[in-house]
């Protein structure tokens, strides 16, 4: 059953507020439903214990300096989200096949970057923001669309002008040879503009050493040992920008985001003469590793045999599958359209089969000699908590061919 309300962060919202048959509007009630549920506070779910070691990384090395916002609300300005992180008009993750619009000028975050305007422009220079994120995609064991994301951002000064002096005068120095000598070796170390002046880089290149520093301790306080690469990437906020990725089910799979943020959103908000990194991490990829977790539905679940196996403030608990299931695979095969999109076929599939529909798959495609484009999917079902019957699949299958057939506007073959 859905809720017909909740309140979210201070603010009231109601279904018929979100979910509202509009063509500006492309918010299904199964993600109403999920808008409150904040994993990321449960603090014996793997998403909540996960957030917690984090906040506490950050705690023990900054000395409790960063601000940290667990409660904003999803629902937030397209300028929020986009604009005032100079995300470009034109930019894929504006499109309605991407992001889900409640209408023309208000969507459910797509990260939680949307937040860092505000609480800059509010006077916050270090904060952590946990809050869940909505992306229209397909349907796979990494994929869903709604998963949590921590923002970091770490904002500071610029050493004043005679930065070079200070430089030439202490590089000769054993101070601050040590100093440097101190950076490698331990890796990480809490900002401080006197090892900035030292270091001799400028604010850019020093920033983005501090950031690769902090995480990879994060890293390192999360995993202990584990297999990890850098990849430069590409993000309007940031420059340089990176990407974290690590090694799991036998695939680099991308956990984070960061970057030096761009100086036109500091100057915008009122931070002069400052530098500042921030990062964007996705705790369901994350904690799948963690904690062993097979398929990311999971987290959503409310069967006691997943529940019971979490414990506040463990982190190095492995899941144990409590018996698998057979998966039942059904294959269908429709003439696409221009409007055709894999993201608004997995919509309907989960709109019918919610968190029964494991996967979504392009298994052939072809185009005959009028032009016409075919595609065929196969859609594997399955309950993380029981065994399907022929006929629930067979009737699940009936609706989504139906649906395809109605809301999508192709040809079934
Ligand atoms: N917002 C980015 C994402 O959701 C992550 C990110 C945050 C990247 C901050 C750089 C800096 O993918």
């Amino acid at each position: 059953p859905v809720l017909s309300a909740l309140e979210l962060g201070g603010v009231k919202i109601a279904r018929d507020d979100v979910v509202r048959d509009d063509p500006t509007n492309n918010v299904p009630d199964s993600i109403f439903s999920k808008l409150g549920m904040q994993l990321h506070k449960r603090n014996q779910h793997p998403i909540g214990i996960l957030k917690n070691a984090i906040y506490e990384y950050f705690d023990a090395n900054y000395s409790n300096k960063f601000d940290k916002f667990d409660d904003l609300c999803p629902l937030v300005s397209v300028k929020q989200n986009f604009d005032d992180v100079l995300v470009p008009a034109d930019h894929i993750s504006r499109s309605y096949n991407d992001t889900y619009y409640v209408d023309s000028q208000t969507v459910l975050r797509c990260h939680t970057s949307a937040h860092q305007a505000e609480l800059l422009r509010d006077g916050h220079t270090h904060f952590l923001v946990t809050g869940d994120v909505y992306r229209r995609d397909s349907i796979d064991s990494t994929h869903y669309p709604v998963f949590h994301q921590v923002f970091v951002a770490s904002h500071y000064l610029q050493p004043p002008n005679f930065f070079f002096l200070g430089f030439f005068l202490r590089f000769w120095s054993i101070h601050s040879y040590t100093l440097l000598l101190e950076m490698q070796m331990e890796g990480f170390r809490v900002f401080s503009p006197e090892e900035w002046e030292a270091s001799g880089l400028d604010g850019t290149s020093y920033a983005a050493g501090d950031l690769k520093k902090c995480l990879e301790g994060l890293a390192r306080h999360l995993f202990g040992a584990v297999e990890m690469r850098w990849i430069d990437a590409y993000f309007p906020f940031t420059n340089p920008s990176f990407e974290l990725e690590i090694y799991f089910q036998e695939k680099w799979m991308e956990v984070l985001g960061c970057g030096v943020t761009e100086q036109e959103i500091l100057r915008n908000n009122g931070q002069l003469d400052s530098v500042a990194w921030a990062f964007g991490l996705g705790l369901e990829r994350l904690a799948m590793v963690l904690f062993d977790i097979p398929d990311i539905r999971l987290f959503w679940s409310n069967d006691e045999r997943f529940t019971s196996q979490f414990t506040k403030g463990k982190m190095g608990i492995k899941f144990k599958p409590f018996s698998k299931f057979p998966p039942c695979f059904k294959d269908m095969s429709f003439w696409i359209n221009e409007s055709f999109t894999e993201n608004n076929l997995c919509e309907v599939v989960r709109g019918v089969a919610g968190d029964l529909a494991e996967e979504v798959q392009l298994i052939d495609n072809f185009t005959n000699k009028k032009g016409m484009t075919s595609h065929c999917y196969r859609i594997a079902y399955r309950s993380m908590e029981c065994s399907l019957t022929d006929e629930e699949i067979n009737e699940l299958q009936r609706k989504v061919r139906e649906q395809v057939e109605t809301k999508l506007n192709v040809e079934l073959r």
